[in-house]
């Protein structure tokens, strides 16, 4: 199997690079054949070039490769994101990428959080009117079309069944975002019933956001349209302590392709320091080892990772003297010294 990695920009060229030998050291010892191959698509190149997402690019990558390893996009020279939008969007969209899993890994378990990932206020509809260079008229629409939210609701309840989920809950704002907002809780509501297992609840999205952060025990599964989701990953990310802790998966799940990046940003305020966690990035390679059914190789993965980030190798941000490097260079030494305890059947 081909991975392409994306490094981006600010931390995404820290973090990528040093979780990349663990990705190594797992596929000789799981038999996995994983290889990668390595893409500068950022802000340099679209500085130097203006190209951020080359021609025939998403063609390659759909014919040559199963999955893509992003790191993340941003930079402080390019104050719109014009580079980010081309390059991130463009593989969201050319790719199909609909369906975000970002879990919400907590002390009491985890909850899998769901956004949709290519429609809603992302959908890129919109315009402005600028007056003697000062913009007077700004509009984003908000998009869905019954498909899209059809086959991701589809999608992700079935998911939740198959993990033995027992709850979910749809995020939405019906009242405020009524067209929209009625159109996923008509879908939720007729999926569901093909889900018997399923016990469905929907709630507000920000009575949601105020409920989870005093209490997550109660939720299992939740799907939320693009922004709320975005949104709530962040709320998450808190909730696990901190932007450096969580991870995603972005899947079609009509042709398996999928995405697999940290959620946080290219954080110019740690850039070039050596101090950005790379706990996300490497999570991120979990879910990708869990996609592609290498779910022994990813559970010793994440096994690793927990007891490093209890230790003085973690970054400082998890309380830890360590650096990025130094970091995941423990997790890939402990990796290989438990891989060379394990018994021949642990290949799959
Ligand atoms: N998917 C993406 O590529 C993506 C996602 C979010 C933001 N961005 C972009 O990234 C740039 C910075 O955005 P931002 O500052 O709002 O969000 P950010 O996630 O980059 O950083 C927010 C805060 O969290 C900290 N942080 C983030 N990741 C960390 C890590 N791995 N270890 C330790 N600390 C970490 C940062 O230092 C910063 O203080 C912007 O250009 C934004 O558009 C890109």
């Amino acid at each position: 199997m081909r991975i392409a990695v994306v490094p981006g920009d600010g931390i995404g060229q820290e973090v990528i690079p040093a979780t990349l030998p663990a990705l190594t050291a797992l596929s000789e010892a799981f038999g996995l054949g994983i290889s990668h191959d390595v893409f500068d698509w950022g802000a340099d190149q679209w500085l130097a070039t203006g190209v951020g997402l080359p021609t025939g690019a998403i063609d390659r990558l759909a014919r040559e490769y199963g999955a893509v390893f992003l790191g993340a996009l941003g930079d402080p020279r390019i104050p719109d994101m014009a580079h980010g939008r081309d390059i991130l969007l463009g593989l969201r969209r050319g790719l199909d990428l609909y369906v975000n899993y970002r879990p919400i890994v907590l002390r009491h378990g985890v909850i899998d959080l769901y956004r949709e990932n290519t429609q809603g206020l992302y959908a890129g509809v919109g315009g402005s009117i600028t007056r003697s260079g000062t913009v007077t008229v700004a509009i984003d629409e908000c998009v869905y079309t019954r498909k899209t939210v059809e086959d991701f609701v589809r999608f992700c309840l079935g998911r939740l069944g198959r993990t033995g989920r027992r709850k979910v809950t749809l995020v939405h704002k019906s009242n405020a975002v009524p067209n929209t907002g009625s159109l996923w809780q008509d879908v939720f509501r007729r999926e569901l019933e093909a889900f018997p297992e399923l016990v469905g609840s929907e709630e507000y999205v920000d009575s949601f956001c105020y409920n989870l952060v005093r209490d997550p025990t109660p939720y299992e599964g939740v799907l939320a349209p693009n922004l709320f989701g975005d949104i709530i990953s962040d709320i998450g990310a808190a909730l696990m302590g901190g932007l450096g802790m969580a991870s995603s998966a972005s899947i079609c799940p009509e042709t398996n392709f999928a995405l697999f990046e940290p959620v946080h940003g290219s954080a110019p305020d740690i850039a070039g320091k050596g101090t950005a966690n790379p706990y996300a990035a490497a999570m991120s390679l979990a879910l990708m080892l869990d996609h592609f059914g290498h779910g022994a190789a990813a559970g010793l993965l994440r096994v690793c990772l927990t007891e490093v980030a209890g230790s003085d190798a973690a970054t400082p941000d998890l309380g830890g003297k360590g650096s990025t490097q130094q970091f995941m260079a423990e997790v890939t030494d402990l990796l290989k010294r438990k891989t060379s305890v394990l018994p021949d059947t642990a290949t799959p």
